[in-house]
């Protein structure tokens, strides 16, 4: 039998029916702080993922020639479509442009738990603004929806990328090197890092700020970098808007600000980030826990324009589903609130029954085999149902229903004149 490829996942209706309740929060929330929802395509210009990774991206995605000998790729995230969005539609319109988004994205990954080849994300980006004040409202509304989601024990960590940055051109690795050791930084695997240093002949004093530096984390650090970057001054002002976006993300008092960590040592692993990167994790998920990530990018350079101040994240819809899994938060999935059973001769009768109800916004389902009245019951409690409705042609003949709770088994008669007030409420 044919099998769907490896690292992909099918989706069953109790698995929709969860990745509906957590993006109706994602949904909520992106509108409720003032943001507007884009869709690019699933696939594009290659180029759009080489221009700012290199031709060695090519490998973590998956790339083709299409029938006219393009190259195309599917994306791998949506950062990039959405600046080219911005460049392509979107470039005249007043700033700051807040834009959400969800998508499938593709990725050639290893296959494991929580780590697919194809994944959903919600994201949301910020073009313009004020570098603070977008990096405070980018952080918060991530927050917002983590804590709305009912979610626990999840770390949040960050930094501001621009410091290793710096550190790395002092020592004469400049922009376009810098990514085998930031992988290293990523990966948190500092002794990896020294022996880079080594082999690259790289080892003096400013090699041990960065694996110091790469080591700071914490909450009431931001001193003590300031104590190890003194007279540098462009650091500095990173750690001024750095502790101003904390204080202000503080300030804004959604649950779990308080735990907001401080780690210089946030490399992401993209390409394209400069000033605050974030992440979130979940410890409960083991090795794939990340959930969220972001921070502020360069990207609209690529494109020709001016650069501007952008910043944003995503976040994994299937790992955060996977979190709500683990942590009991979504109970099972609801069946429809009623189930018609007619006999023969009520057929009719039974069908404007149900289309009744569904007209009333009551969720309804009716047999559709033909099946005995125990058949049914036994159906009706398979699909969740809360109450089968029972239209035999006694109770057509005496103009009611029986209604049978199918959690305690009670029966009552209702008037069919009655049915839907007496479903409203349940
Ligand atoms: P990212 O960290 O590569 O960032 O992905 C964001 C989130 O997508 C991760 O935190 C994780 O939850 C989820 N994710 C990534 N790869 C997989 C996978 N193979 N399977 C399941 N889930 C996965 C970005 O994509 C950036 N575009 C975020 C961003 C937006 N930065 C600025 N704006």
């Amino acid at each position: 039998m044919i099998q769907r490829p490896r690292g992909t996942r099918d989706l069953l209706p109790e698995d929709m029916a969860r990745r509906r309740s957590v993006e109706k929060v994602m949904l909520d929330t992106a509108l409720r702080f003032g943001f507007g929802e884009v869709c690019t395509p699933m696939f594009e210009e290659l180029e759009l993922f080489t221009m700012k990774s290199g031709q060695g991206v090519i490998g973590e995605i998956y790339n083709f020639k299409d029938k006219g000998g393009r190259d195309l790729a599917l994306r791998p995230e949506l950062t990039a479509a959405v600046i080219r969005l911005y460049a392509n539609n979107m470039q005249d319109a007043p700033k700051p442009i807040k834009v959400f988004y969800f998508g499938e994205c593709f990725r050639y990954e290893r296959p494991q738990k929580g780590r697919y080849r194809e994944f959903r994300q919600f994201g949301a980006e910020i073009i313009g603004g004020d570098e603070v004040a977008t990096n405070i409202e980018i952080v918060s509304l991530a927050l917002e929806i983590i804590s709305g989601l009912g979610l626990k024990g999840q770390g949040i960590r960050i930094g501001f990328l621009d410091i290793l940055r710096i550190l790395f051109e002092e020592i004469g690795v400049g922009r376009n090197d810098q990514g085998p050791f930031m992988t290293l930084i990523d990966k948190g695997d500092l002794d990896g890092l020294a022996k880079l240093f080594e082999e690259r002949g790289l080892i003096g004093q400013v090699t041990d700020i960065i694996l110091k530096v790469a080591a700071t984390k914490g909450k009431e650090v931001i001193q003590k970098a300031r104590d190890l970057l003194r007279d540098r001054s462009k650091c500095l002002d990173a750690l001024d808007k750095l502790e101003a976006i904390l204080n202000g993300i503080r300030s804004s008092a959604l649950p779990g600000t308080e735990d907001v960590e401080v780690d210089l040592g946030i490399a992401r692993g993209l390409d394209y980030y400069s000033g605050m990167v974030f992440e979130v994790d979940i410890s409960d998920l083991g090795a794939e826990k990340q959930v969220c990530g972001g921070g502020a990018y360069a990207l609209t350079e690529l494109f020709g324009l001016e650069a501007t101040n952008s910043t944003g994240f995503a976040m994994g819809v299937d790992r955060l589903i996977l979190a709500i899994e683990q942590q009991g938060i979504l109970g099972p999935m609801k069946g429809p609130t009623a189930y018609v059973i007619p006999f023969k001769g009520t057929e009719e009768r039974a069908r404007e029954v149900v289309s009744e109800l569904r007209s009333a916004g009551v969720p309804t389902d009716l047999d559709l085999s033909g099946r005995s009245l125990s058949k049914n019951l036994k159906y009706a409690a398979s699909i969740r149902a809360l109450f089968a409705i029972i239209l035999g042609q006694k109770e057509l003949e005496k103009g009611v229903v029986t209604v049978r709770d199918l959690d305690s088994g009670d029966q009552t008669e209702v008037p069919l004149g009655d049915i839907i007030g007496y479903f409203k409420d349940k």
